[in-house]
């Protein structure tokens, strides 16, 4: 008999976790994989990525509808309305299409899904639905919550979190959002377009902390222009509900007079942390670091031998494919392979309207470590872009000025999300901005403007 129940057992089966299970699983190993959740998918699929980005879609396709775009081209909408029933019904059909999905995976692969909350008992034993199962390798890959506000409670009617977010029952008045990160313009942008007022409360002096200084800058002048209200050096002191109605105390980040903001939505996005509690690390002798993150070594695995960890409970951008990338990476490690995840080339890419996307180092970093030559191209000179009348945004090359090697590449425009992947993937080459520049592109394509930009770097764009 063999010496323990499985082989691997992961436990969360977000995007960390369902792949790294899938990838166990192919390689031969006796895999579980433990979920407290209902369904699989964790949260990118359940209340995530999946859910926001058919809210997203869906609520631009209104808007085209509802200002004008649409009838601009020549279609033309009589008695337009909306109805947001079908709306949140197409995106459940969307989630539960792919969490159903992950659930064939699982049985294709002879992946046992363990239902319930994992907790550690001792080494390579872990109890899960009222009973104890062991294996010799564990993945630690619950994900991450939402930050909660001191002094704010979220009652997911009045002040909501991304989950209630995605769920509301009709359109605010007035929503404000706090916390002009990922969460907040996304979903922001999906209210702001259903017909509410939408106002951004952010503590930092810019929108979107992480991203290159210039695309901060851009996307903020862009997102005013839709109409958002985008208070920055800003901070929350306070929220009241009476009823359906909130009143948000706010007042300058570095102190001052308060004011307050009456609304009938409140949005809490001020980031996330990472699932420990109720885990049972002790158990181990495993600790989290002062974030509350599972540190980890370059094969994944903790400082507990046998124990692995992967995706937002680990340090590092809390992404979906950086999670799933390492989940790959962990069982392979496992298996005896070596794993591969180049942390230094991660794309980001923000699902608004236009997007915006990034790999690799901001203009800032890059210039902290060295010499640099950046090149620059407008959509508003991109062919493609002019034709469909959607010009907003740039895209920017940064290459290191003597060996001219790509650092990184930001961009906002309306494929941008879609686009990045040519960058992470020239960067991963270790390409120059000559090799771009040199790389036959299609036209007319927006991709063009990523060539232009190489070309940039180099003084020689043709089209500017
Ligand atoms: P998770 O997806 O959080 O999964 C962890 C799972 O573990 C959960 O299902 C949880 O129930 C389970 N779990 C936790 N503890 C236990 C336990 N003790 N026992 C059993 N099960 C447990 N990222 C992108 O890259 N692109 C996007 O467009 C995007 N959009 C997002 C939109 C929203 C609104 C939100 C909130 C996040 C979004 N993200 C996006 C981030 C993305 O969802 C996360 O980075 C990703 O889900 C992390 O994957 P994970 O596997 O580490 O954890
Ligand atoms: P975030 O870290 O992107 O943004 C949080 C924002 O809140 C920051 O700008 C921060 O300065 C601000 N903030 C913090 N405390 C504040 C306060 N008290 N008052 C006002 N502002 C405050 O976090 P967010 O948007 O909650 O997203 C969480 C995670 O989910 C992110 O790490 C992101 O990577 C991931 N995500 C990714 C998406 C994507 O890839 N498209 C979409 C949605 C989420």
């Amino acid at each position: 008999m063999a010496e323990f129940d499985f082989d691997v057992l992961v436990i969360g089966s977000g995007p960390g976790g369902y792949v790294a299970a899938i990838r166990a699983a192919q390689l031969g190993l006796r895999t579980a994989c433990a979920e407290s959740r209902e369904t699989l998918g964790g949260t990118c699929l359940n209340v995530g990525c999946i859910p926001s980005k058919a809210l997203l879609h869906a609520s631009e396709l209104f808007e085209e509808a509802h200002n004008g775009t649409l009838a601009k081209f020549g279609v033309v909408t009589k008695g337009l309305s909306l109805d947001l029933g079908a709306m949140h019904g197409e995106k459940d059909v969307a989630v539960k299409g792919l969490t159903d999905g992950i659930a064939f995976l699982f049985k294709k692969n002879k992946i046992e899904w363990l239902k319930g909350h994992g907790k550690f008992t001792g080494p390579n034993t872990v109890a899960v639905g009222g009973k104890s199962v062991t294996a010799k390798n564990i993945i630690i890959a619950t994900g991450s919550s939402v930050t909660p506000l001191p002094g704010v409670e979220i009652d997911q009617k009045v002040v909501v979190d991304s989950t209630g977010a995605l769920a509301l029952p009709k359109v605010p008045e007035h929503m404000v959002v706090i916390g002009g990160g990922v969460i907040g313009l996304e979903l922001g942008s999906v209210w702001r377009r259903l017909g509410a007022k939408v106002t951004v409360v952010e503590f930092l002096d810019q929108i979107l902390p992480g991203f290159d200084g210039e695309v901060r800058k851009e996307s903020a002048k862009l997102f005013k222009k839709q109409g958002f209200d985008i208070k920055t050096s800003t901070k929350v002191t306070g929220v009241t509900v009476k009823g359906k109605k909130a009143t948000v105390t706010v007042e300058p980040a570095a102190g001052g007079a308060a004011e307050t903001i009456e609304a009938d939505s409140v949005l809490v996005s001020i980031g996330r942390r990472p699932n420990t509690d109720g885990l049972g690390l002790d158990a181990i002798g495993l600790q989290a670091n002062n974030r509350g993150q599972i540190e980890v070594g370059h094969d994944f695995q903790t400082s507990v031998k046998g124990v692995y960890a992967i995706g937002d409970v680990t340090p590092g951008p809390m992404l979906a494919h950086k999670a799933e990338d390492e989940g790959i990476a962990a069982a392979e490690f496992i298996a005896g392979m070596t794993g591969i995840v180049n942390h230094d080339v991660i794309p980001s890419v923000v699902y608004t309207h236009p997007e915006i996307a990034g790999v690799g180092l901001t203009e800032e970093q890059a210039k902290e470590k060295g010499a640099i030559k950046t090149g620059k191209f407008p959509m508003m000179a991109n062919s493609r872009a002019k034709t469909i009348r959607d010009t907003d945004g740039f895209v920017k090359v940064i290459a290191d000025a003597e060996t001219d090697r790509v650092l990184g590449v930001w961009m906002v425009s309306s494929v941008a999300g879609t686009m990045i992947a040519q960058a992470a993937q020239a960067m991963e080459f270790g390409a120059t901005s000559e090799d771009i520049a040199y790389t036959c592109h299609a036209h007319p394509t927006h991709s063009e403007a990523f060539k232009e930009a190489a070309m940039a770097v180099q003084g020689k764009p043709i089209h500017i």
